[in-house]
C-alpha cells in the first residue's frame, strides 16, 4: 500500500530510538527497587533468564507484526485477526494502546519527581545547601499533590512538544544528541557509587543468589519488569517495527535493544544499591530509593551538588526518551485507525487525555492518600495492576495475535537471515519459545501470583 509512512533514514536511527524507549525509568528506578522487593540475587538472575527467554523473541516478534503490517498495533492485531479469522484479537490491540496511555501519565507523575529534584539541586548550585535539603525531601513533594500534578503536566507537555515534530527531524535528532552524555554521566555516579565501603555487601547481596528470598510472585514480578523496561506489550515495538527499513533484520535489533537494556538495568542496581547500603535506615524495597537516599547522599558529599545535578538531568533524559516513545505509540495508532486525523491534533489530544488520567495518581500521596487497597497506596496499585497484571495479559495476546496471524513462512522470512548462520540456529528455539514456552512461562507467573494473592506474600 502506498501511504506515506516515515522510515528512517539510517540504522542507527531506529536504535535511537528503540533503546531510548526502553531505557527508562523502568531501569533506573523501577529495576533497583523490585531487586529489593524480591531479596536481591536471585530475583536479578531469574529477571535476566527471563529478559533473554521471554522478553528479547516477544521484543522481535512485535518488530516484526510492524514491519510486516507497517501499521501500529490496533490496526496490526486487526489485520491478524481478519487473517486467522479470530476478530476478537483486534481487543489486543486496543487493550495495549489503553496501558500505553494509562502507563504515560503514571510515568509522568514520575517524571515530574525527576524535575522536581533536577530543579531543587539547580537551585541549591545557586544558594547555600542546607537551605535546599528541606526542599529536596521527598516527603515534602509527597504532601504537595498539586505541585506533583504540575510537575508531572509540565513533563506531558515537554513530551508533546517533542513528539509532534515528528519521527525523523524530531525524534532522531533529540535522543542522539542526548544518549552519549546520559552515559558519561551514569559512568561517573557509578564509579563515585563503587568507592563506598559498603561495596562488598552490596555484591553479596546482589549476586549471591539466595532462592528461599524468591516469592510466589517472584516470576510474575521479574517478567512484568521485563515487559515493562523492555516497552514490550504496549505495541511500542509494533509502532517502531512499522517505521524499520525493508533491509533490517529484526532478530538482531531485538536481541541487540534487549542487552543494552538489560546492562543498563545492571549499572542502575550497582550504582544506587552501595549508597542506599550506607544509608541503612531506608528500607531496600522503596520506591523512594532514588529519590530519598541518592539525593540526601550526594548533598552530603563535596561537589555532590554538581553529581545530583547531572544525575538528575540523566534521570530525567531517560523519563523524557521513554514518555517519547508511549505517546509516539498511541499518535500513530490513533493517525493509523482514523485516516482523517492529522498528526499533531492527534498528539495534542493524546496528551489532553494523559493530562485528564494523571490527577489520580498524581494526588495519591496527598488528596487521595486515604484511599489505600491491600494496604498500599493508589499509585503503588496502579503500578502494580499495569505492570504485573494487565502487561503480561497483553503481551500474551500480542503473541497469540502473533501466532495466528502470520504464516510459518513469514515468520521464516523475517528471522533467518541467509548471510547470518545463528539465525538459523535459534530459529527452531525461537519458534519454541513463541508458541509453547512464551504463552505456558506467562499462564504460570499470572497463575502463581494469583496463589501469591491469598498466600499474602
Ligand atoms: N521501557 C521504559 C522504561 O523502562 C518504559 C516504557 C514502556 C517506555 C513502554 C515506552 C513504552 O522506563
Amino acid at each position: 500500500m502506498a501511504t506515506k509512512r516515515g522510515s528512517w533514514k539510517t540504522r542507527y536511527g531506529f536504535y535511537l530510538l528503540a533503546v531510548g524507549s526502553a531505557c527508562g525509568l523502568g531501569n533506573l528506578w523501577r529495576f533497583p527497587y523490585v531487586v529489593g522487593e524480591n531479596g536481591g540475587g536471585a530475583f536479578i538472575l531469574l529477571y535476566g533468564f527471563m529478559a533473554l527467554a521471554i522478553g528479547a523473541p516477544l521484543l522481535i516478534a512485535e518488530l516484526m507484526l510492524g514491519k510486516g503490517t507497517r501499521r501500529s498495533v490496533i490496526v496490526a492485531t486487526q489485520q491478524m485477526g481478519q487473517k486467522s479469522g479470530v476478530r476478537s484479537l483486534r481487543w489486543v490491540g486496543r487493550l495495549a494502546v489503553l496501558v500505553s496511555v494509562v502507563v504515560l501519565s503514571y510515568y509522568s507523575v514520575i517524571s515530574g519527581w525527576v524535575l522536581h529534584f533536577l530543579t531543587q539541586f539547580l537551585i541549591s548550585l545557586f544558594s547555600s545547601t542546607d537551605q535546599v535539603v528541606d526542599k529536596t525531601n521527598l516527603a515534602a513533594l509527597m504532601s504537595n499533590g498539586w505541585l506533583q500534578l504540575m510537575l508531572a503536566s509540565a513533563h506531558i507537555l515537554i513530551t508533546v512538544v517533542v513528539v509532534v515534530k515528528g519521527v525523523q527531524q524530531g525524534l532522531e535528532r533529540w535522543i542522539g544528541y542526548t544518549m552519549p552524555l546520559f552515559v558519561a554521566l551514569v559512568a561517573i555516579l557509578v564509579m563515585r557509587s563503587f568507592s563506598l565501603p559498603s561495596t562488598p555487601e552490596v555484591l553479596r547481596f546482589l549476586f549471591y543468589p539466595d532462592f528461599s528470598k524468591l516469592t510466589w510472585s517472584s516470576l510474575n514480578h521479574a517478567l512484568g519488569h521485563v515487559f515493562f523496561t523492555l516497552s514490550v506489550g504496549f505495541g511500542t515495538m509494533v509502532t517502531f517495527g512499522s517505521y524499520m527499513r525493508e533491509e533490517d533484520h529484526i532478530p538482531t535489533a531485538g536481541f541487540r535493544v534487549t542487552i543494552v537494556d538489560t546492562i543498563i538495568s545492571m549499572i542502575a542496581v550497582v550504582m544506587i544499591f552501595p549508597v542506599a547500603f550506607q544509608a541503612s535506615n531506608v528500607p531496600l524495597t522503596d520506591p523512594a530509593l532514588m529519590f530519598e537516599v541518592l539525593p540526601k547522599y550526594l548533598l552530603g558529599i563535596p561537589g555532590g551538588v554538581l553529581f545530583g545535578l547531572a544525575f538528575f538531568v540523566c534521570l530525567y533524559m531517560a523519563a523524557l526518551n521513554a514518555s517519547i516513545g508511549l505517546l509516539e505509540v498511541v499518535v500513530s495508532n490513533w493517525v493509523d485507525a482514523q485516516k482523517e486525523m492529522e498528526r499533531g491534533k492527534a498528539t495534542w489530544y493524546s496528551g489532553a487525555i494523559a493530562l485528564l488520567l494523571t490527577v489520580l495518581p498524581a494526588l495519591s500521596s496527598s488528596i487521595f492518600k486515604d484511599i489505600r487497597v491491600g494496604g498500599r497506596s493508589l499509585i503503588e496499585n496502579l503500578d502494580s495492576l499495569l505492570i504485573n497484571w494487565l502487561l503480561p495479559v497483553v503481551a500474551l495476546g500480542i503473541l497469540i495475535a502473533f501466532n495466528m496471524g502470520i504464516s510459518e513462512k513469514e515468520k521464516e522470512l523475517g528471522f533467518v537471515d541467509k548471510d547470518k548462520f545463528v539465525s538459523y540456529s535459534m530459529y527452531p528455539h525461537w519458534m519454541f519459545v513463541l508458541q509453547w514456552a512464551g504463552p505456558i512461562v506467562i499462564v504460570l507467573g499470572l497463575l502463581l501470583q494469583i496463589v501469591g494473592v491469598f498466600a499474602l506474600d
